[in-house]
């Protein structure tokens, strides 16, 4: 083969004149005049235009060498869209490298091929531009992190992949055991506890680009497998950790974007809950949730006698048709509300809307002052708990205002003081919102057991646990971690995990912090939702070499497979008829 001098992607008007040798694929071919034809090369740079000999038998995808003097393009066949667009290769050379059957879809057209192909052959997709940059771009993330955690004296540890559960709440993915039938190892949902015991270590700064497995349902946002910057450190607060991690991703976006976020803003959970509705509020639009409740206080309205009332603005909303008022309605009901009022400001500030004749002209006054809101302009309202007013008209906000992903900037924001616990089930034990090791809110550690049985106390505690966002998506989660014995002891209880199940499961945990533990705290980015996001990708799977499909399944090498009986005989196995 002859040796390649340049990348396809690289040549331009200050190379017109030198021989060069090229490699790639066909791209495109175009017969020009009888006895040539335009050959588009491409290579991991970019395409270049070759002027071949028409003769030759030269098909898209095949892999050619081509050697050529660079000149300037015919006056009106520049094509300004191609950093190589002003130059072509003549008095060709082409050697055939490789020759290919016809592609089961044109490289470069993801929008019109089904993703299960795509990902079938994905060795041809990811000659595409896209895929090309997005794991590019992903690299860069990778590296980006990796010398911000080196430079702030991070150790960077490997953590084992066959282990015994961890505690991240998800489905195990399990693997048997040959030399002890009847046992399985979990593969690891996160390196928490090993990242635990290397602070116990005395590591102090521990950091991993750690590969989890999660059994639980796909979407945009998830995997099968994923991987996480995971890091933890000793004697640290929480404050301390949300610096360091936003200096690594703002690193990782001045990598690849070339500008840097310097703004790290913090909101609490309740604050999140009560202005955006959500705990991982979308601050790139306003459409904040307003509080209506003193508005209403003295209303005749029955649907509006309720402990919280709030409403959002959609600005210029007011021509919405009934039809999208309805709909909107109907999905409203379908998030739990009771109902959602619309009002319309029409021309002269006439306020149109089906409960008109139930608002005084006060209460009427008072929702479009307390809104903002002008002629044009549409005010959506719901009444109810606060819990579930937050919950359903933050997803409206997002319906009606959020941005596509890759407009509006890169806007993090950390969300604090997480509660402690998300639910209390029906044995009246609270459920851990984020992980059982999660140190309680300085102001609860005192008081916490006397919440217990009392379910709206319960939910109201708070913890140490912060996430970040980015653009509306949740990019990490982390949290101060009991490192005391009293504390672990009391959340166990609360939990209702007694002592021989918390032996069982995370003894080898508590046993390590009877030695001496530190305290510490840490914190879990997902780096394919980071990547994505700087990708300006909406689905993960646009930044995974080889993701699995929708359905979970890898239709490239069709994993998941059944394994033989020799195989089964040896791991004490027998696969059962699927249950009906
Ligand atoms: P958590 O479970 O919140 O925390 O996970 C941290 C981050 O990992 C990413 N992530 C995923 N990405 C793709 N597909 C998935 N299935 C998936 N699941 C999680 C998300 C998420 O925010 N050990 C704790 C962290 C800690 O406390 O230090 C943990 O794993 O971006």
């Amino acid at each position: 083969m002859t040796s390649r001098t340049d990348y396809c992607g690289r040549l331009t008007t200050a190379d017109i004149g030198r021989t060069v040798t090229v490699t790639g694929w066909v791209a495109r071919r175009r017969e020009h005049g009888e006895h040539l034809a335009f050959v588009d090369l491409r290579d991991r740079t970019g395409l270049l235009q070759c002027v071949v000999d028409g003769a030759a038998d030269l098909r898209n995808e095949y892999v050619l060498a081509i050697t050529g003097v660079v000149r300037a393009r015919p006056e009106g066949t520049v094509n300004d869209q191609l950093v190589t667009g002003e130059v072509e290769i003549g008095e060709t050379a082409v050697e055939v490298l490789s020759r290919a059957e016809p592609p089961p879809f044109q490289v470069d057209s993801r929008v019109d091929v089904d993703e299960t192909i795509r990902i079938r052959h994905r060795y041809i997709d990811l000659r595409s531009e896209h895929m090309q940059r997005n794991l590019r771009t992903r690299a860069k993330v990778n590296s980006a992190i990796r010398t911000a955690f080196e430079r702030q004296e991070f150790v960077e540890i490997e953590t084992p992949m066959l282990i015994a559960s961890t505690p991240e709440g998800a489905r195990d993915f399990v693997v048997p055991s040959r030399l002890h039938p009847g046992t399985f190892y979990a593969l690891p949902q996160s390196p928490q506890i090993f990242k635990q015991l290397c602070m116990v270590g005395g590591i102090d700064r521990y950091y991993q680009i750690a590969r989890c497995m999660r059994d639980e349902d796909l979407r945009a946002d998830r995997q099968f497998e994923f991987v996480q910057l995971d890091m933890e450190m000793s004697f640290a607060t929480g404050e301390e950790v949300r610096a360091v991690v936003s200096e690594a991703v703002a690193d990782a976006a001045e990598a690849t974007h070339g500008v840097r976020p310097t703004d790290f803003p913090e909101i609490t959970w309740h604050d999140a809950m009560d202005r955006f509705g959500s705990d991982k509020p979308d601050i790139r639009f306003g459409m904040e949730l307003t509080d209506l409740t003193d508005v209403f206080s003295a209303t005749d309205f029955n649907a509006f006698k309720a402990p919280c009332i709030k409403g959002i603005l959609l600005q210029g909303g007011a021509e919405m048709g009934r039809n999208k008022l309805d709909q909107l309605t109907d999905r409203a009901k379908g998030w739990g509300a009771k109902g959602l009022v619309w009002i319309k400001v029409e021309a002269g500030g006439v306020l149109n809307s089906p409960i008109a004749k139930f608002l005084s002209d006060e209460e009427g006054a008072g929702v479009v002052s307390t809104l903002g809101a002008s002629e044009g302009d549409l005010c959506l309202i719901v009444a109810d708990e606060w819990r579930q007013v937050a919950h359903v008209l933050g997803l409206i906000r997002i319906e009606l205002g959020k941005p596509p992903v890759n407009e509006g900037g890169l806007h993090f924001i950390w969300v604090t003081d997480f509660p402690l616990f998300e639910d209390v089930d029906e044995a009246g034990n609270a459920v851990p919102a984020h992980h059982a090791f999660t140190m309680p809110h300085q102001d609860e550690v005192d008081s916490m057991l006397d919440a217990m049985g009392d379910r709206e106390q319960l939910l109201g505690m708070r913890s140490q646990a912060y996430d970040l966002v980015l653009n509306g998506w949740e990019l990490g989660s982390g949290s101060v971690r009991i490192h005391r014995h009293d504390i672990q002891q009391n959340i166990f209880t609360m939990l209702g995990i007694g002592p021989e199940e918390a032996q069982r499961k995370f003894g080898f945990l508590l046993d390590a912090f009877r030695y001496g533990a530190p305290p510490h705290a840490g914190f879990a980015f997902g780096i394919d939702r980071l990547a994505a996001l700087l990708a300006g990708e909406e689905n993960i799977r646009e930044v995974i070499a080889f993701p699995k499909s929708q359905s979970g399944a890898d239709p490239l090498t069709k994993a998941p497979t059944p394994i033989d009986d020799v195989q089964l005989d040896e791991l004490g196995l027998r696969v059962l008829p699927p249950a009906t």
